[in-house]
């Protein structure tokens, strides 16, 4: 893999960096994208799993669907590009990480701040009365309920929902003062995730896609390394000085 002057320069000489993740990251440790002809949507359709009319529908079915999930995901491993997410945390002074992921691979891969913008698989509330439950602490029935009678529901973020204010803010403001924007592994068509490598380009950032497909954002960023992620970061972080 050719690696640009300009990227590698970027590398080691620059203090804020903003990643943004998507599925894609996650494809190597053996999980399924939502696009693309082997994706999610292609066998499951979001509106009839991922949001909330469908869930009030049909909760016995979004349940199946979240529990089919959350045994996959307990059986995978983060991956070479999860990894090396790690070390650029460790190296830059202002670092951070956004996903679009809710498998928790970051976390479970040593990265110690990440900014869940669509929440977490392994986290579920009570609609009701917004109670936490664990996975561990979930009755085993087919639809969880609380104990005041609510329905309790997977802690992610569905379609028509908005992303956690806070938490969505402060991706914002990472994306503003990046001098590296990294998107790594997404079609980039969600919003408002999709716009924060754009509001890094347009604040100055070096905007940078690493993805083995052409996508949305590949017009508009300042490079795109066609290659799987797992194979691509770990190079970039063998050109980082070792600290
Ligand atoms: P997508 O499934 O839309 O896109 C995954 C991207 O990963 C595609 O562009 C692939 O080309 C790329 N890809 C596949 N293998 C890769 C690899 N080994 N390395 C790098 N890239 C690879 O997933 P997202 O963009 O994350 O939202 O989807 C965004 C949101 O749509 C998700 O968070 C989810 C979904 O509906 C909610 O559930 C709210």
């Amino acid at each position: 893999m050719q690696i640009t002057a300009k990227l590698a320069s970027k590398l080691k000489s620059c203090n804020s960096v903003c990643v943004l993740t998507g599925a894609g990251i996650s494809a190597e440790s053996g999980v399924p994208t939502f696009r693309g002809p082997e994706g999610l949507w292609s066998k499951f359709k979001p509106e009839e799993l991922a949001n909330v009319q469908a869930f009030l529908a049909n909760p016995a079915l979004v349940w199946e669907w979240y529990r089919y999930r959350k045994t996959l995901l307990k059986n995978v491993s983060p991956n070479p590009a999860h990894i090396a997410l790690v070390k650029m945390e460790k190296h830059f002074k202002d670092f951070t990480l956004v996903t679009q992921n809710v498998d928790n691979l970051h976390a479970r891969a040593g990265s110690h701040k990440v900014l869940c913008l669509h929440g977490n698989i392994d986290k579920n509330y009570c609609m009701t009365c917004a109670k936490d439950f664990n996975d561990a602490n979930l009755a085993q029935t087919t639809v969880p309920k609380c104990d005041c009678g609510g329905l309790v529901r997977p802690g992610v973020v569905w379609f028509g929902e908005s992303l956690p204010t806070q938490t969505f803010e402060e991706a914002e403001s990472a994306a503003r003062r990046s001098q590296l924007f990294l998107c790594i592994g997404t079609s980039a068509v969600v919003y408002p995730a999709a716009s924060l490598p754009l509001i890094a380009k347009e604040c100055g950032s070096y905007v940078v896609e690493i993805n083995p497909e052409v996508t949305e954002l590949s017009a508009i960023a300042d490079e795109s390394i066609f290659e799987k992620a797992g194979v691509a970061l770990p190079q970039l972080v063998d050109i980082i000085p070792k600290n």
